[in-house]
């Protein structure tokens, strides 16, 4: 205590020794002193009175000090804060000699530039204010002795530009603010050095143009406030350095667009002020990494389409101001695109263009308390709209074109048991009885129908060709007959400059709406829907998704080939299209490729390329390669010729036949192109007559009724374009055997041969009818011709399967196990009694082949059994003859 007391007047003393060595220890003339502060202020002062040196506060704020301050301030070392404000100096005074200033405001003069030379190295200036003077000049290093400035406020002046490395030596910079300027480019390290810097305002100024790491530098700011510029997109470039930043303002720019991944060096902005501006549309990632944001500012923008993960990385997020924006369809028919804003507390939609509420717009919203819906002409509010906000208490709704049916009754009921009702203030506008009345006084009374749109035809999902023209179609009725209108969508934004057809059905009760898009391309495709309004509300149709696929197309065509049997066939196949079209071959139509029976063909999709080794004349067919894809399938063909040398399938093989039988003389044969066969006999071409018959492209040769002059050698000549061969077959005529016959009964005798052949993969039936008469009895048979006809019936072998291994069916084959024996001839001489008839055919025949058809239509009316030719009998000429009592035919 008593060390103070001394101390104290051991100050006294020194201060008193000061003053009275001092020039002038005395307070100026018209000043006030107290102490170390001299106040000068609204003293009418145009120069800068004698200022003792002992000053440390010194105000002589509201003078009329001019240039003439020079030198006004030298000596003052104990300075440590002097206040300028509203003189009219031009230029900043000379601080050199004040080492211990502190503060200095030199607001409202008409400083127009700050110069060098002002203030003293490690000048210990923290806060310097020049607010509201005509700075325009900032000179190169100006700055640089203020090393220990903390507050540097240059609002309202003219400045246009900052010289680069201005702040190199402001590492102690805490606030710096430039609101009201004219600045309009931030360049990039502008504000390097500006390490400790917290707080950075250029509200205000002409910027339009940022720079990529215009920010750099900045460890520590965390606002940063750049209102009312004229910044017209954001952009990740320009965030660099702002890791801490929480508070960003931009409102009343000109901000159209947010580049994706913008924010992804400021996850930690809290704060963002977006309003009044011109954004029109939310994607989905236009705020992704903003994780931590708690308010989010967009109102009056242009926005009107909001996507449906627009919102979903924001959690954290309390406060979405979305007010004077055009957002109606997104709470009108959107399906929880807020849904996980699990934290907001403030929601404003006002004015918003919005007509109705859907029961799922804010799903998820289960900590909203306001919610503001002014201003928008609600016609109608689903019910469970707002099941979601159990905390919501002020509840803001002032629409006077409410729908007023029964389905609002439900919001009747939860106004009065869930809400304050000063902040609701809704009128019913329809029905008419009801107009004008406060929604929270509706009584539950008859109610009608809703009156807005019910749309009848939802426009449908579907595939759309490019370039070709793709519809979509959309019906709605109204009733009571209101006028619809018709807009469409896509993607959640509207279909620019759209082809629309209009018509009016039903007395104006239906109308139907069709979008066209005349040629479709790419860009085109998207999920499409349509909205009617009438002036009772607005109704959206279910969204249509339309893909658009392109037709496929060649860009490799298998052409036709020719090969001889043995080499390699390469088909090639290949087509584009989208989505990319499968290729698929075919062969003749089917999907039976012998070759790939017998594994000598190989499918390479990678190469688009079909080959079949070791070709057989059964690869011979037309293939068909198919590209076919959801827009359509393209089909190309090609055909495969495979020449073979001719040859003979079976060895020739002599015959006897006894005279008067029938045989067959076969030559079986292969070759492609299919050869030509010349049957001689002893030199001579055969003549076909009624009894020389050839059959199964002349591969057989039958002769009926054979006698003594036909036997010889029969020689068989093939050729193709590869070459000739030949082969030949002796007949032997045996002697006829004796049949006793009586004579009565042998007018009128039917022989029908039938041949069964295998040739190639097809059966032939030969069916011979040979009609005669016989009047005499004999040795010698005597066979008068009266007609013969000769059909042949060709089936496939499918049918027939027993007659065709598998392992032959490349082969033509007539199972032929001799005919010259004729031992399979069946001869019916005999009762020529209708019941003997049928006998004589169930015994003959057998069941196993169905009705050779053409057969019995040639038999004669009298003959009605049902022919069946039994397999076994396939392979030999079967003769059957009938004779009937009068038979004429
Ligand atoms: C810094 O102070 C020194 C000495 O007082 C002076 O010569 C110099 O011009 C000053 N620099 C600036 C940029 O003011
Ligand atoms: C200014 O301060 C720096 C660092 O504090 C010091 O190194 C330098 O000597 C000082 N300059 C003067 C002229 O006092
Ligand atoms: C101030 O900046 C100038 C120029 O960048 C530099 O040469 C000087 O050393 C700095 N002074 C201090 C005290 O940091
Ligand atoms: C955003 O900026 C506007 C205009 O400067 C202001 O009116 C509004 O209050 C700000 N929003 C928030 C959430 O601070
Ligand atoms: C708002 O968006 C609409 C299109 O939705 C556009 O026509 C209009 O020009 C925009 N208004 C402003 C001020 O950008
Ligand atoms: C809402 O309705 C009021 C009164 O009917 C009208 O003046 C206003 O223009 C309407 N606003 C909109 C956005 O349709
Ligand atoms: C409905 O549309 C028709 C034809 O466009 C028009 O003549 C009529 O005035 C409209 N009615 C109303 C109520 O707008
Ligand atoms: C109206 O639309 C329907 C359905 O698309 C159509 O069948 C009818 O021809 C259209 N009528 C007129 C007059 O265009
Ligand atoms: C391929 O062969 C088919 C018939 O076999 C024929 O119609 C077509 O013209 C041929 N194509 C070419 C390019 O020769």
């Amino acid at each position: 205590m008593g060390d103070s007391h001394f101390l104290r007047i051991l100050a006294l003393i020194v201060l008193l020794l000061q003053c009275a060595l001092a020039d002038n220890y005395e307070c100026p003339q018209k000043c006030v002193c107290l102490e170390q502060y001299v106040d000068c202020s609204n003293k009418k002062l145009v120069s800068v009175p004698r200022i003792p040196e002992w000053v440390e506060q010194l105000d002589l704020s509201h003078n009329k000090l001019s240039k003439d301050v020079t030198g006004g301030f030298d000596k003052l070392v104990s300075l440590k804060i002097i206040k300028l404000e509203k003189n009219a100096l031009e230029i900043i005074p000379s601080f050199v000699d004040c080492i211990q200033v502190r503060e200095i405001n030199l607001n409202k003069n008409n400083i127009v530039s700050i110069d060098v030379g002002r203030f003293p190295v490690n000048s210990t200036i923290n806060t310097l204010s020049l607010n509201i003077n005509r700075i325009r000049i900032i000179q190169e290093g100006a700055l640089n002795n203020l090393t220990n400035l903390i507050t540097l406020k240059l609002n309202k002046n003219e400045i246009t530009s900052l010289p680069n490395h201005l702040f190199m030596n402001q590492s102690n910079l805490k606030t710096l603010e430039l609101n009201h300027n004219k600045i309009n480019v931030i360049n990039g390290l502008l504000f390097q050095g500006l390490s400790s810097l917290t707080t950075l305002k250029i509200r205000y100024n002409n910027i339009d143009n940022i720079m990529d790491g215009a920010f750099f530098g900045f460890k520590s700011v965390n606002v940063l406030q750049l209102d009312n510029n004229k910044i017209k997109s954001i952009s990740k470039g320009w965030m660099y350095g702002l890791e801490s930043l929480h508070t960003l303002s931009l409102s009343n720019n000109l901000i159209s667009h947010i580049d994706l991944g913008a924010w992804e060096l400021c996850t930690n902005l809290e704060v963002l002020n977006l309003s009044h501006n011109y954004l029109m549309e939310i994607e989905g990632r236009n705020f992704q990494y903003l994780i931590n944001l708690r308010i989010l500012d967009l109102h009056s923008n242009n926005i009107s389409s909001i996507s449906q993960e627009a919102f979903s990385h924001m959690v954290q997020l309390q406060t979405l101001l979305l007010n004077n924006n055009k957002i109606s369809w997104t709470v009108e028919d959107m399906s929880g695109p807020f849904s996980k804003l699990q934290n907001l507390h403030v929601f404003n939609l006002a004015a918003n263009h919005i007509k109705s509420i859907s029961s799922r717009a804010f799903e998820g919203l289960t900590n909203v308390i306001e919610l503001d819906l002014r201003n928008n002409n609600i016609t109608s509010i689903q019910p469970h709209a707002f099941d979601s906000m159990t905390k919501l208490s002020k509840f803001q709704l002032n629409t006077s074109s409410l729908l007023c049916d029964c389905k609002i009754l439900w919001m009747v009921k939860w106004i009065k048991e869930k809400l304050e009702h000063k902040y609701v203030s809704a009128t019913c506008a329809y029905p008419a009885d009801v107009r004008g009345t406060f929604i929270h006084k509706l009584k539950e009374e008859n109610c009608g129908d809703s009156p807005k749109p019910k749309i009848v035809e939802h426009p449908k999902s579907h595939l759309a060709i490019k370039n070709r023209e793709a519809n979509l179609v959309c019906s709605a009725t109204s009733n009571p007959s209101s006028n619809m209108t018709f807009l469409w969508r896509k993607n959640n934004g509207n279909v620019s400059n759209p082809t629309v057809f209009e018509n009016v059905t039903l007395q104006g009760q239906q109308a139907t709406s069709v979008l066209v898009i005349p040629d479709v391309s790419q860009m085109d495709s998207g999920k499409y829907q349509c909205v009617v309004s009438n002036k009772f509300g607005t109704t959206y149709s279910s969204k249509a998704k339309v893909n658009i696929v392109t037709f496929p197309r060649f860009i490799k065509e298998p052409t036709n080939v020719t090969v001889r049997t043995g080499e390699t066939v390469t088909l090639n196949c290949a087509a584009t299209g989208d989505p990319p079209p499968e290729i698929s071959w075919k062969k003749d139509g089917g999907n039976d490729f012998p070759a790939a029976r017998e594994r000598r063909m190989n499918v390479m999709p990678t190469d688009h390329l079909f080959f079949i080794v070791n070709a057989k004349t059964t690869d011979m067919g037309v293939y068909s390669c198919a590209a076919k894809n959801p827009a359509g399938t393209i089909i190309a063909n090609a055909s495969l010729t495979v020449l073979q040398e001719p040859s003979f399938i079976r060895v020739l093989e002599n015959k006897e036949v006894t005279s008067g039988d029938s045989v067959v003389l076969q030559c079986m044969i292969t070759g492609s192109p299919k050869p030509v066969i010349k049957w001689l006999k002893d030199g001579s071409p055969i003549i076909t007559s009624d009894r020389h018959f050839l059959t199964a492209d002349d591969q057989l040769l039958i002769i009926i009724n054979s006698k003594s002059s036909d036997a010889g050698h029969y020689e068989c000549e093939i050729t193709n374009e590869l070459g000739t061969k030949k082969d030949m077959i002796e007949l032997k005529v045996l002697p006829p055997v004796a049949i006793m016959v009586k004579e009565e009964n042998m007018t009128g005798i039917i022989i029908i041969t039938v041949v069964c052949c295998a040739v190639g993969t097809s059966t032939i039936w030969v069916v011979i009818i040979y009609h005669t008469r016989r009047r005499m009895a004999g040795a010698v048979r005597n066979y008068p011709t009266e007609s013969v006809k000769m059909t042949q019936v060709v089936h496939s072998d499918s049918e027939s399967p027993h007659i065709f291994p598998d392992n032959i069916s490349e082969h033509s084959s007539c199972k032929d196990s001799g005919t010259g024996d004729s031992a399979k001839q069946t001869s019916f001489d005999g009762v020529p009694t209708e019941r003997s008839e049928q006998v004589h055919f169930e015994t003959a025949l057998c069941h196993s082949y169905s009705p050779v058809p053409e057969a019995h239509k040639l038999l004669p009316s009298s003959f009605k059994p049902s022919i069946q030719v039994c397999v076994n009998t396939c392979v030999t000429p079967a003769t059957y003859s009938f004779s009937s009592h009068n038979s004429n035919v």
